[in-house]
């Protein structure tokens, strides 16, 4: 009898698990744990108002990137040398920025910076860079010589006199007014934090000290990259497409909010055309790189979707890509008007936004699974509709469409922006996902220059292939930038590439869509 009822009990429990499984913990994915990444550590810190605890990250052993015996205990110094060099403005003053060639001498004025603002650029050991006041061109108020990785830190601070604290006061109360000592004084912070940070986890520290302490870990979930070729896999039902709807039924999404949201038992949007008896398609990550984190995804695009995002780009005009390198304290790459005159960037591009056609939509909501952010995350929302999210912006850009012609190129650079010290918020591109529309160029790989390996110091070179996707993070899981995320975009030797890009922001992005 006894017996009998254990085994009864043991049925009812065995029911009760499934139930939840199947109901409230679908299985959609390989991954779902949600305890906190295992490269986080807790860093004790004092930036002047007593010691206080940070989960920092710190970098996983290099012989654990390795599935199998690695072929060295330690890291191959890369070829490639850059690093993302952080420049900060602790006056008051209007400073001009300027980046001095080796060859020649000539200046090259890569941007404004506004008082107690930062900018950040990829740049060289060696290199040459300095400050001039706006109104003073020929005044040379601060010069810098680049050193290597980890200095990623120059700083122009007027007021400071080494080793001697008390005049270091008194400049400060004679030049600076309250507003202006406050701002100060969290770049100072932020010093010290960095400083404690590099001790700690060997990488500087490039987001601000905020009001409340150190910028927050990412929102968003990351998947994690512990070794090379680690397979994640996670479904979505928003399947291929794979004819071509009439084009009557690609007209422009006008709904909004909550009236676009797509209930699990709902079909997708224009199922007919999609992939027959398919309710999910299973998208395999692939690890490419463990530091940075990059992920190859084949088969995120069918040829169909494909098409009609080349049909989209016949009708779209492109434009010259200009790069952040002149322009305000925004620091990133969406610049426009001024244009430097060195050759970072020399494609051209466009931007399509999510609401250009249901295919369009499709994508943005696919990316969405494959990165398991909330699609409403990745369009304007209703009041009710993630409260928590600081603004109503959305927390991705347009996706922009890219076309390499022969020679054509972008080096590498960071696709993460500085903020103002000011700025609570500090908002900055959080992933990028590219997604290759063509293949069978001559060179046209993206690279990324300075991934960790105990083999070769060459670059990781990912070859464009036809649907292919490629997720990478700007950010770490403390909430720091990953100066590791470089890439770049390898000319073009013959042939052309087209592709697209979509940038996650995390918290939100900066500013409404250009
Ligand atoms: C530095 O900051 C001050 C005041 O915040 C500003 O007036 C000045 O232009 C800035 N200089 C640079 C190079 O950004
Ligand atoms: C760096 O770390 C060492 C050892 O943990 C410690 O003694 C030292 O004070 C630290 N320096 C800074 C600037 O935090
Ligand atoms: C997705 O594919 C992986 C293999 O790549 C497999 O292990 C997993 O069970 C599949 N998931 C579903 C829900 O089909």
């Amino acid at each position: 009898m006894k017996m009998k009822l254990r085994i009864l009990a043991l049925v009812a429990l065995l029911f009760a698990t499934a139930a939840i499984a199947d109901e409230d913990l679908p299985q959609t994915c390989s991954w779902t744990s949600i305890e906190k990444d295992p490269s986080l550590k807790e860093m004790i810190y004092d930036v002047g108002d007593g010691p206080k605890p940070f989960q920092a990250y710190v970098e996983p052993p290099l012989e654990s990137f390795y599935k199998g015996d690695p072929p060295s205990k330690t890291r191959v110094v890369p070829k490639f040398n850059g690093l993302a060099g952080k420049f900060v403005n602790m006056s008051n003053k209007n400073l001009n920025f300027y980046w001095e060639s080796a060859v020649g001498g000539a200046v090259h004025l890569m941007r404004h910076y506004k008082p107690f603002s930062t900018g950040g650029t990829g740049t060289f050991p060696g290199h040459r860079f300095f400050f001039s006041p706006d109104n003073d061109p020929d005044t040379r108020v601060k010069e810098f010589v680049v050193g290597e990785y980890p200095q990623n830190y120059y700083v122009y601070d007027p007021y400071f006199v080494e080793g001697d604290p008390v005049q270091t006061e008194k400049n400060l109360k004679a030049n600076l007014n309250k507003k202006e000592r406050k701002q100060y004084d969290k770049w100072r912070k932020t010093l010290l934090f960095n400083e404690q940070y590099l001790n700690f986890t060997g990488r500087s520290y490039l987001a601000n000290y905020l009001d409340d302490g150190p910028r927050k870990a990412p929102s968003h979930f990351m998947w994690p990259a512990d070794y090379f070729g680690q397979e994640h896999w996670v479904v979505t039902k928003e399947t291929h497409f794979d004819r071509l709807p009439p084009s009557d039924d690609l007209d422009p999404i006008l709904i909004t909010g909550t009236k676009r949201v797509l209930k699990d038992g709902d079909p997708r949007i224009l199922q007919e055309y999609r992939v027959k008896d398919e309710p999910y398609m299973n998208m395999t990550l692939k690890v490419l790189s463990v530091i940075p984190r990059v992920f190859e995804i084949q088969n995120f695009l069918s040829p169909t979707e494909i098409d009609h995002i080349l049909d989209l780009a016949g009708g779209i005009e492109l434009h010259e890509s200009t790069t952040g390198d002149v322009g305000t304290d925004r620091g990133s790459d969406r610049t426009k008007g001024l244009e430097r005159k060195t050759k970072t960037r020399t494609s051209k591009n466009s931007w399509v936004p999510r609401e250009k056609s249901p295919i369009i939509d499709a994508i943005y909501r696919r990316a969405a699974d494959l990165t398991r952010i909330d699609e409403a995350l990745l369009r304007s929302r209703d009041k009710d509709e993630h409260p928590e999210v600081p603004t109503k912006r959305k927390v991705c850009e347009e996706l922009q469409l890219v076309h390499y012609g022969p020679e054509q190129e972008y080096t590498a650079h960071h696709d993460f922006g500085h903020t103002h010290i000011d700025d609570n918020l500090a908002g900055a591109r959080f992933a990028t996902i590219l997604f290759y529309l063509n293949e069978g160029m001559e060179g046209g790989h993206t690279s990324f220059p300075r991934y960790v390996n105990g083999e070769s110091f060459h670059e990781l070179a990912v070859k464009p292939e036809a649907g292919k996707a490629v997720l990478f993070y700007s950010q770490l899981p403390d909430g720091n930038m990953d100066d590791f995320s470089q890439h770049a975009a390898k000319p073009i030797i013959e042939g052309e590439k087209w592709l697209i890009n979509l940038w996650i922001w995390d918290p939100v992005k900066d500013t409404e869509d250009e």
